[in-house]
């Protein structure tokens, strides 16, 4: 077999005869990497990921136990199977090695048939997980790209019957996407804005504006200002637009409990391979507070909910500065743009008042990044 093919397995034995007879048993089926040391065998994982590992537990210095920790601590025994090599029955050590991420037992001295056996086996069952990870993977990816579809088609919609506000979906969701690599950077915001969330948060923001599909037209293309009871009818279109995803959401729980079974054995996976449960249902719930939520005021006097201060979702706080930066910085029918100084000025005097106080320092601080956004959709 040439060797490219083979299946790589590391051997761990501080005994140069077993070594010596793994290799012997071994040699001819799969590429064998030997290691007669926890330090050595540690030396050699921290760089190399090999198909299989056996790893003998009685061994000076670094056993076998701390080599399997330090490889559960890293991650790499949900990704290479390991298989302990141990001489005598030892319950308490066993239960140890299965808790550290141990797959299987083969005991000494070696019984070829069975030896052969457990690695053929666990390499098997390696090799369908990887499949596996690679089928779920490949799904993600799918549903994510038609996310990406729909929410640029729906986003459109909604800009295409909006005479006055074209580009704002789109020169909003710039500005967002700047806004979130910065508040990454920031401590208080960076083990929550997780890669998944802020990809979500991204694909969520052309959305915010949905619920203008239920505005009348003489409202939505009037080309001078709102009265009243113009202005409370597009009010509207934040309660409009939250209740379509919640609807949503609704339909695809209720889709998930008719196929229940389907449903525990998908986020079992999920759950093995640490992909966020349910990714389809968190977008829509963020999908759902950057449309409901958008307009709401850091004081409480925003609408439709009046919600104030931190019990407003981060995500439609940090959507509602650059929304209203966008706004302030577009000509519409009624006015004309503002520079962006002056809509940075009119920001910073309701820092606190209407937005969140820290999130508007943080989008202050990247004041000429958002300048030369704003200058290059001009151009
Ligand atoms: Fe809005």
């Amino acid at each position: 077999m040439p060797d490219k093919i083979k299946k790589h397995i590391l051997v761990v034995d501080d005994v140069p005869a077993n070594l010596k007879y793994a290799e012997q048993l071994l040699g001819n089926t799969y590429k064998l990497t030997l290691a007669s040391s926890g330090m050595q065998a540690l030396k050699f994982l921290r760089k190399n990921t090999p198909d299989l590992t056996l790893l003998d537990i009685n061994m000076p210095e670094i056993d076998g136990c701390m080599v399997l920790k330090e490889l559960k601590e890293t991650g790499q025994t949900e990704k290479m199977p390991v298989i302990i090599l141990t001489s005598e029955v030892d319950t308490d050590v066993e239960l140890k090695c299965l808790a550290l991420g141990a797959v299987d037992f083969i005991r000494k001295p070696f019984v070829t048939e069975i030896m052969l056996s457990r690695i053929e086996t666990q390499l098997e069952l390696s090799a369908y997980r990887n499949r596996l990870e690679h089928l779920v993977a490949e799904k993600t990816a799918v549903i994510g790209r038609l996310q990406d579809v729909m929410s640029t088609c729906f986003a459109e919609l909604v800009e295409s019957r909006d005479g006055t506000t074209g580009g704002h979906i789109k020169n909003t969701t710039m500005y967002f996407a700047l806004f979130l690599d910065e508040l990454s950077r920031h401590e208080e915001y960076r083990d929550i804005l997780t890669h998944e969330y802020k990809r979500d948060l991204v694909r969520a923001a052309p959305l915010h504006d949905i619920g203008k599909i239920g505005i009348n037209d003489s409202v939505l293309r009037k080309e001078s200002a709102l009265d009243k009871e113009e202005f409370e009818h597009m009010k509207t279109h934040a309660k409009i637009g939250g209740d379509t995803f919640q609807n949503i959401f609704n339909s695809v729980e209720e889709i998930r409990h008719h196929s229940q079974i389907g449903a525990n054995a998908f986020e079992k996976i999920c759950d093995e391979m640490n992909i966020e449960e349910s990714s389809d249902t968190a977008f829509l719930h963020i999908a759902r507070d950057m449309a409901l939520y958008h307009h709401e005021r850091w004081n409480g006097t925003g609408y439709p909910t009046g919600i104030s201060g931190e019990d407003i979702p981060l995500c439609a706080r940090i959507l509602s500065i650059v929304d209203v930066y966008d706004a302030l910085t577009s000509k519409r029918s009624y006015k004309e743009a503002f520079s962006h100084e002056k809509a940075m000025e009119i920001i910073i005097e309701d820092r606190g008042i209407f937005f969140d106080p820290t999130l508007t320092d943080i989008f202050v601080s990247i004041s000429d990044k958002i300048k030369a956004c704003l200058l290059s959709k001009e151009h």
